[in-house]
């Protein structure tokens, strides 16, 4: 079988870290690409001399030439402003849809047959530019950031219940914003329904910290977090590249979906060589559902200062 060819677009800390996952992971060979003198090429080149010790061998190059990510078979762009603290992720759309446009023609020039997933903020609508400005199918292009608020979600269930985050499932969707939409009827830890296991104050503390879960590493850190976020980019490329039908949340494109008419918004979605295979349709009672459409409304609301812009 051929060698899949991964390019990040990005060598900051989300692209970095998502480039060692991926090659202790094996998952293909990487081009990490960034425009900053250096800065690619030092971070490949450690993270390759790390692979004797991590034993791995997959191919990293780090690059600021786009001729090198020619035919990627798919292309992770994290590369755009993040957040300091007092910013929302929307204060980043500015800046960032140019750089998304930007990255989004030399995809189309190098690697027109490629999937993407983009990581930079604000994300729903940073993958609804990507989209426009690539015209690929939109089953080929789509966001995380689904699995990282589900991660925080999963993570802080545990911590309260005091098992392995292992045995939480959770289902999360809306836009990746403070009107995110955790879904604690759908979430389960052992067979055992949330709703069973913590009283409702309790849940809607650990969902309120889910929303903010951003900004309480961009307080901590002073900058944005990145090792959750390249986490949950590794998944979503490893349920692409190795065809796993992986049940994700995932920032997709949804049309009659959930009645979405149209845009990309977090949803169960599965993934697979196709890229969005499928959109599960979860049986979302009135107020589940009027979180979502609160949250899709911001998305579009987003999507419209997008079109103004690119
Ligand atoms: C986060 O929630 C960076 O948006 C990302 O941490």
């Amino acid at each position: 079988m051929a060698r899949q060819k991964i390019t990040i677009v990005g060598a900051g800390n989300v692209g970095a870290t998502t480039a060692h996952i991926a090659a202790t992971r094996q998952l293909g060979d990487i081009i990490l690409i960034d425009i900053v003198e250096g800065l690619a090429e030092g971070k490949a080149l450690d993270i390759a001399e790390a692979g004797p010790v991590q034993l791995y061998d997959s191919f990293i190059t780090g690059t600021r030439d786009w001729e090198q990510t020619a035919d990627s078979n798919l292309v992770i762009i994290t590369s755009g402003l993040t957040r300091k603290p007092g910013m929302s992720r929307d204060d980043l759309l500015a800046k960032n849809v140019q750089i998304v446009k930007d990255v989004s023609q030399k995809i189309v020039k190098h690697s027109p047959d490629s999937s993407i997933i983009v990581v930079c903020n604000p994300l729903d609508a940073m993958v609804y530019a990507a989209s426009k400005v690539t015209g690929f199918e939109k089953n080929k292009v789509m966001g995380m950031a689904g699995e990282l608020d589900s991660a925080r979600f999963s993570y802080f269930i545990a911590s309260e219940i005091g098992t392995s985050v292992k045995d939480v499932k959770c289902i999360l969707m809306g836009g990746h914003g403070d009107d995110m939409v955790p879904l604690p009827r759908f979430t389960s830890i052992g067979g055992k329904h949330l709703t069973d296991l913590l009283d409702k104050a309790k849940i809607d503390e650990l969902i309120e910290r889910t929303r903010k879960g951003g900004i309480e590493i961009v307080n901590l850190l002073g900058y944005s977090a990145y090792y959750a976020p390249a986490a949950g980019a590794f998944k979503m490329a490893d349920a692409i590249l190795t065809d796993k039908k992986a049940v994700t949340s995932c920032c997709a494109y949804c049309d009659t979906e959930y009645d979405a008419g149209g845009y990309y918004v977090g949803v169960p979605a599965v993934l697979g060589k196709e890229g969005v295979e499928k959109i599960i349709e979860l049986d979302l009672n009135d107020s589940e559902l009027a979180q979502f459409k609160k949250s899709l409304d911001h998305v579009k609301q987003l999507a419209e200062q997008v079109d103004k812009l690119l």
